[in-house]
């Protein structure tokens, strides 16, 4: 299992008048990608950012763009946003009945694939995508909205994600995405997860971008920057 944590802070809580300047803070603060969440109004209920924001940000940012796409059919877009600059397609498995095809389109895109799922979904819906995805991301909240409360039920989800991921794919990290503070990330780093997505935590914290990601940084010892 890879030994090192990075942040990606989720632009869904920015402040779009000012996007450019606040990925340019995020990063300058020690941020390693940025995490795009792509709404649909039908997959979930909040309709949100597409391929054209993703190239905005591949115009601000060299930092890896993290596409988290909560969409229907996400086949017919992949092309759209790997064109457009994204580094990681995600899909939910729940999205996906032929999950193998959509991976190997990913790739066949020239992007990384991760694979996620809801809180309600189990593990073994997953498992037999895990050999072939380069990113899980375990949802820590229902996708829709950021602001939204951790559920805590989900962390042994991460640990046992983490062990089948070990036996078929140990380079493969783990993503939590949802109600992710300096109070939830300790729990779920030592469960297994290596990535942190915050919106709130980071575009939200009262005294900026930088404390706020330094604060997730600083929540535990066990966080080891690369
Ligand atoms: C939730 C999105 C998340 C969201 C996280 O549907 O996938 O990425 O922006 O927001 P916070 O960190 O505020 O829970
Ligand atoms: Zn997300």
């Amino acid at each position: 299992m890879p030994s090192k944590y990075l942040i990606s802070p989720s632009i869904l809580s920015a402040d779009f008048a000012e996007l450019g300047a606040q990925i340019s803070q995020a990063e300058e603060a020690g941020a390693d990608w940025i995490h795009i969440d792509v709404m649909d109004g039908h997959y979930v209920p909040n309709l949100t950012m597409g391929p054209f924001i993703v190239e905005t940000c591949a115009r601000i940012t060299d930092l890896p763009l993290d596409v988290h796409l909560m969409i229907e059919k996400p086949e017919s877009l992949l092309e759209a946003f790997a064109q457009a600059g994204a580094s990681t397609l995600t899909v939910h498995i729940e999205t996906c009945p032929h999950i193998h095809r959509t991976i190997q389109i990913i790739h066949q895109l020239s992007c990384k694939a991760g694979i996620t799922l809801n809180p309600g979904t189990p593990a073994s819906a997953i498992a037999p995508a895990l050999p072939f995805v380069d990113l899980v991301l375990v949802m820590t909240v229902n996708p829709g909205y950021s602001g939204q409360s951790f559920i805590p039920e989900v962390v042994p989800k991460i640990a046992q994600i983490r062990k089948m991921l070990d036996e078929v794919n140990p380079q493969t990290m783990i993503e939590v995405d949802g109600g992710i503070t300096s109070q939830t990330l300790p729990a779920v780093l030592e469960a297994g997860a290596q990535v942190f997505v915050a919106a709130s935590a980071i575009f939200k914290h009262p005294l900026g971008i930088k404390a706020g990601i330094k604060k997730l940084q600083a929540s535990t010892p066990n966080f080891v920057k690369t």
